[in-house]
């Protein structure tokens, strides 16, 4: 038997109610499911997971912004490394600077190399594409390269071109528990072909009055999504490089009075950590775990299992 979890634990784990857990263990479904003295139930996890793979949904989430540098690829990386150690997660770098694949210290510009690019040219599929990353135990990602910026420029008008991703995802989703995605600082055909496979968007905001401007033409587009992507269920807003500043700070405020409860709880703290991460070619989770905004990507990790969508 592996590590026991609480009931709540296990819900969340499970993405069902405590309520179907408990039932699960009444009707025998889950077998190592046993009470405390103190009368709580606790759960094998590894059970859980894989007796509710079947009735999970996965949860794809796109990180996306037109405005550059907010921190999308970083909080794709952070979250990936975080979710990966307990959950089944999938990366997928859909932006042609491919920033997210070299901060994995990967590199697939040689020619012949598979990337995301043969995915969106339909030669290739996910599973014949991506790498398994080690650590966390549970984590691959769907490398990019620059090449993928001629993608588009391929497509043309092709019909179907802006549900290329959502094809090939659907053939995969059953592996994962999350599917995560990274997307450019742009809103073109790859950054549609990303939305178009969400269920979640969580757009990265930080400091500045230029940041909260930015998120529009954002707000433009997702409805626009929404009319082909049904599955589409939240659109939250990420408030990263914070710091005490008054232009910080206002930025806080604004995000509230714009978004409500649309705007997650956890704010990234700037570090310089994050950029001396990078250059060790490690995530932050594993270079520097303590650091203000290592701690605040796990809070963040803990609030997006937690919330469900
Ligand atoms: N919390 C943070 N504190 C300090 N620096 C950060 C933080 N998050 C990200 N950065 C730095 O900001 C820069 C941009 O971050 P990142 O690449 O994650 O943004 P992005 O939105 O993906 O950018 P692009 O739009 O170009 O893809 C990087 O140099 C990164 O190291
Ligand atoms: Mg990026």
């Amino acid at each position: 038997m592996g590590a026991l979890v609480a009931l709540t634990d296990a819900a969340v784990l499970a993405r069902v109610s405590p309520q179907t857990v408990r039932n699960y263990i009444r009707d025998g479904r889950l077998k190592t499911g046993m009470r405390t003295p103190a009368g709580r139930y606790m759960v094998d996890r590894e059970e859980v997971l894989a007796v509710f793979r079947p009735v999970r949904q996965p949860r794809i989430i796109v990180l996306a912004n037109q405005k550059g540098g907010v921190g999308k690829t970083t909080t794709v990386q952070e979250l990936g490394v975080i979710l990966g150690r307990d959950v089944r997660t999938l990366l997928i770098d859909v932006d042609p600077q491919a920033n997210l694949t070299k901060l994995f210290g990967i590199d697939r510009e040689e020619s012949g190399s598979l990337s995301i690019a043969d995915v969106m040219l339909r030669r290739k599929s996910l599973r014949e594409v991506w790498v398994k990353i080690d650590p966390p135990a549970n984590l691959w990602l769907v490398p990019s390269c620059l090449a993928l910026g001629l993608v588009p420029i391929h497509l043309g008008q092709q019909f179907g071109a802006d549900f290329i991703l959502r094809d090939a995802v659907q053939k995969v989703r059953d592996d994962f528990d999350f599917i995560i995605v990274d997307t450019p600082p742009s809103l073109d055909r790859l950054t549609l072909n990303a939305l178009g496979c969400a269920n979640e968007v969580i757009i990265p905001i930080d400091k500045g009055p230029l940041g909260i401007r930015g998120t529009e033409n954002m707000e433009t587009i997702l409805e626009q999504v929404r009319a082909y992507n049904q599955d589409l269920r939240s659109v939250r807003v990420l408030h990263t490089k914070s710091d005490n500043t008054v232009a910080s700070n206002t930025t806080r405020d604004l995000l509230e009075r714009r978004f409500g409860p649309n705007l997650l709880r956890t704010a990234i703290r700037s570090g310089t950590k994050v950029a001396e991460a990078a250059y060790q070619a490690q995530p932050l989770q594993h270079a520097f775990p303590e650091s203000h905004p290592a701690r605040d990507y796990q809070e963040l990790a803990r609030e997006v299992l937690g919330g469900g969508s």
